[in-house]
Formats: C-alpha cells, structure tokens, sequence
C-alpha cells in the first residue's frame, strides 16, 4: 500500500458548488482504481492524502500534477504505508462564511479483499 500526501494552490476562485463539482467526479473515479484519502481546500489552497496500489497512486497523481487548475504542486510525503489510514474517501471544503469545514458526500468504504 502507497501514500502520497501534497499540497499546492488553486489558480481559480473554487466556490462550495465548484469544489463540490470537483470532489464529486473524483470520488467516482477512485472508487473506480482503489484510491482513497481526503482532499481538503481552505483559503485558496490544497491538501491532499493519496493512497492505494503504488502504481494507482503514481498514475493518479501524474495526472493531477499537471492540472492546470492548481500550482506549487509539493508534495510533502510519499511512501509505503502497512495499511490504508483512510477507509473511504473524505471531502472537507473549509467555507471561509461560517468560518467552519464542510465534510461533503457520503462516505464511500473501501474493503480491500487481502
Ligand atoms: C486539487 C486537485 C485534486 C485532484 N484530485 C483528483 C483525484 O483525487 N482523483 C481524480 O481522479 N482526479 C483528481 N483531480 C483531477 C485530475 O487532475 C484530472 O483532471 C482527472 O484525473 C481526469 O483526468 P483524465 O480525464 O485524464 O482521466 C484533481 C484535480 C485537482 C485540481
């Protein structure tokens, strides 16, 4: 099992409804490859946990490293874990109104079948 964890900032103005829109096509897509993790937005910047198959993960965030939606992509670690420190994939979008993070969707459980 492999964990990568970055950080970087947004070059757009992501409101609620665009991170949403954002969060909501990725959760479907880890699902998909076995991904889980959490991404968090606060005050115009990112922080993401990565974690799944070593080459799921590297493939994912080649990907992500590259979207045009983000800059200062660092990541600030990376490696193999001994098991999934997320069960599902979480969506926290900090809403500078209320001062006060949002957990968004339903979590999704991953069961690894080892
Ligand atoms: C901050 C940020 C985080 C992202 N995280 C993911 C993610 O966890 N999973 C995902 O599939 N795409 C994520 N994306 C979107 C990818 O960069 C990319 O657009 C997406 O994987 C679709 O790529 P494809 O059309 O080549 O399959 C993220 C984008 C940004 C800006």
């Amino acid at each position: 099992m492999y964990q990568l964890i970055y950080v970087s900032s947004s070059t757009e103005t992501f409101t609620r409804e665009k991170f949403l829109d954002l969060a909501f096509v990725m959760s479907s897509q880890n699902t998909k490859i076995g991904i889980t993790g959490m991404l968090v937005f606060k005050d115009g910047n990112f922080m993401e946990v990565l974690e799944g198959e070593e080459s799921a993960v590297k493939e994912l965030f080649s990907k992500i490293h590259v979207d045009p939606r983000h800059t200062l992509v660092s990541v600030i670690q990376e490696g193999d874990i001994s098991a999934r420190e997320y069960s599902s994939w979480a969506m926290t979008f900090y809403n500078s109104a209320t001062e006060q993070y949002e957990h968004v969707g339903s979590p999704i459980q991953w069961k690894d079948n080892s």
